[in-house]
C-alpha cells in the first residue's frame, strides 16, 4: 500500500517502521520538513510535503497529539475519500480525562474536521515502541472498505484486527485508553485489573 503519515514522532516511527518492514511504501510529513526527513530516514521511509503525503494514498495515519489535530488537518488539505487512521489519545496527560466535550469521540471530531474522509479509530491502545506487536487491535469506523484496509495494516504490524463497531463506538475505545493511562500512571498494570477469560 501507499501510506502517508502526518507527524514525525513516536507513533509515526513505530508504526511506520512496521509497515516499511511489511513492504509498504511509507511517506512521512510534518510541520517541519527537516524533522519529517529525519524520522523517515530512521525507518527507510520517504518524506514529503503534507499535501503530497495525503495524495493518492491507500491510508493516512494522523500521528499527532490532540492539540495538533485541527492545525494538521487544515494544513494537509482536502481528505475527502481518504482513509484516515486515528490513533490519537485525546485525554489529559497521566489522568485520562477525555478532552472532547459532549460525549463525542476524537475520531468523530476528526471526521467532522475532514469532511468526506473515511476515519478509522485504531492503534491508540498500544505504546508506539511496542510495534510490531502481537496484540488484538480494536477498530471503529463506518466504511467497510476502509475497515478492511486498516485491518490489513494491523496484520502487517503483527496484530490481530477486531471490528469493534461503527464510529459512534470510538468514544468507548478512547475512554478505555483514558482508563489504561490513568492506571498506568498510578503504577497499576491495566492488564492486572481483568480476569483471564480463557478456558
Ligand atoms: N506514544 C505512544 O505510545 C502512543 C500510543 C498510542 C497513541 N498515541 C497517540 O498518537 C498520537 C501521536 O503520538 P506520538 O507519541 O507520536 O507523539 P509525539 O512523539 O509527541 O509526536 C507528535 C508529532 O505531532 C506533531 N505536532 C505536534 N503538535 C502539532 C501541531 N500543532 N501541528 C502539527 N503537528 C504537530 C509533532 O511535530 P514536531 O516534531 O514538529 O513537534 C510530532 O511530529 C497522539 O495523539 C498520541 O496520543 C501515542
Amino acid at each position: 500500500m501507499r501510506i502517508g503519515i502526518l507527524g514525525n514522532g513516536g507513533v509515526a516511527v513505530g508504526l511506520g517502521a512496521a509497515w516499511v518492514a511489511a513492504g509498504h511504501e511509507v511517506v512521512i510529513a510534518g510541520r517541519s520538513s527537516s524533522r519529517a526527513a529525519a524520522a523517515a530516514s530512521k525507518i527507510g521511509a520517504a518524506s514529503a510535503p503534507l499535501a503530497e503525503a495525503v495524495r493518492d494514498r491507500d491510508a493516512v495515519l494522523l500521528a499527532v497529539p490532540w492539540s495538533g489535530v485541527e492545525p494538521m488537518l487544515r494544513a494537509a488539505g482536502d481528505l475527502a475519500g481518504v482513509v484516515v487512521i486515528d490513533p490519537t489519545n485525546a485525554v489529559t496527560h497521566a489522568v485520562g480525562d477525555h478532552l472532547v466535550p459532549g460525549g463525542v469521540s476524537a475520531a468523530e471530531e476528526i471526521a467532522r474536521l475532514a469532511p468526506g474522509s473515511l476515519v478509522v479509530k485504531a492503534f491508540h491502545l498500544v505504546p508506539a515502541v511496542a510495534w510490531p506487536a502481537d496484540l488484538t487491535v480494536p477498530l471503529a469506523g463506518n466504511d467497510p472498505a476502509a475497515m478492511e484496509t486498516v485491518s490489513t495494516l494491523v496484520r502487517d504490524a503483527g496484530g490481530v484486527p477486531h471490528v469493534f463497531g461503527s464510529l459512534t463506538r470510538a468514544r468507548q475505545l478512547e475512554e478505555a485508553a483514558g482508563f489504561f493511562i490513568a492506571l498506568a500512571f498510578a503504577g497499576v498494570d491495566p492488564r492486572a485489573t481483568f480476569p483471564s477469560l480463557q478456558g
